[in-house]
């Protein structure tokens, strides 16, 4: 049987890594722009997550012709209004994990646990033509650590406890693709292609 191939369509490492591992028993080629030998450029412009998360998908499928899962993904905390939200890569000025989360713990020093709800969003657009795509969505709630614990994950992985949880994402490493954003995301995206495929 001919094998389905999707391109990724994300350089984040972080990202490529956890939906690999979450997908890794569908009958699927999972194709990253390095496997293309490609550099996948696109302005994250959008308003919203699904619109970003669009942009990627249906610029994945023009680039390389193969159907294509753009996501988009952050942080939404409950102090700061749902900031960073859609900023949430470039939170900072200077634009990188290690600053972002400076700035979140800066900005939340002093304010008590309760009051330091957050949670994270993913949506996952599937271009399977460019009239046809598919969306999938998933949220996780926890709250912001006083201090960074661990080094597993990306992002703010070291900042963010799950509900239910005592450890940051960064802490509990592989049982994050059990609970997060992403992981409930690509359920349903695996049960959507798992019809597709048979
Ligand atoms: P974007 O989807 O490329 O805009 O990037 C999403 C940003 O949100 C990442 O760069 C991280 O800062 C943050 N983010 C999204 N998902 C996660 C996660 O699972 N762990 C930690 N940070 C995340």
């Amino acid at each position: 049987m001919k094998i389905m191939k999707i391109f990724l369509a994300t350089n984040n490492k972080g990202k490529i890594k956890e939906i690999k591992e979450i997908l890794s028993d569908l009958n699927i080629e999972l194709l990253t722009p390095k496997d293309l030998k490609i550099k996948f450029v696109c302005k994250e412009d959008g308003d919203s997550f699904y619109e970003n998360a669009y942009k990627k998908a249906i610029t994945g499928l023009l680039q390389t012709g193969y159907i294509s899962i753009g996501e988009d993904s952050g942080l939404m905390i409950d102090y700061l209004n749902g900031a960073p939200g859609i900023k949430s890569s470039h939170f900072a000025k200077k634009k990188n994990d290690e600053e972002n989360i400076k700035k979140v713990l800066r900005l939340l020093k002093g304010v008590e646990k309760e009051k330091r709800k957050a949670k994270f969003k993913c949506v996952i657009a599937l271009s399977l033509s460019l009239k046809k795509v598919k969306f999938f969505e998933g949220e996780c709630e926890g709250y912001i650590s006083e201090k960074k614990m661990g080094d597993k994950g990306f992002g703010y992985d070291p900042i963010f406890i799950p509900k239910g949880y005592n450890k940051t994402f960064a802490l509990l490493g592989e049982e994050k693709n059990k609970i997060s954003h992403r992981a409930k995301a690509l359920f349903q995206l695996k049960k959507f292609l798992k019809e597709l495929i048979s």
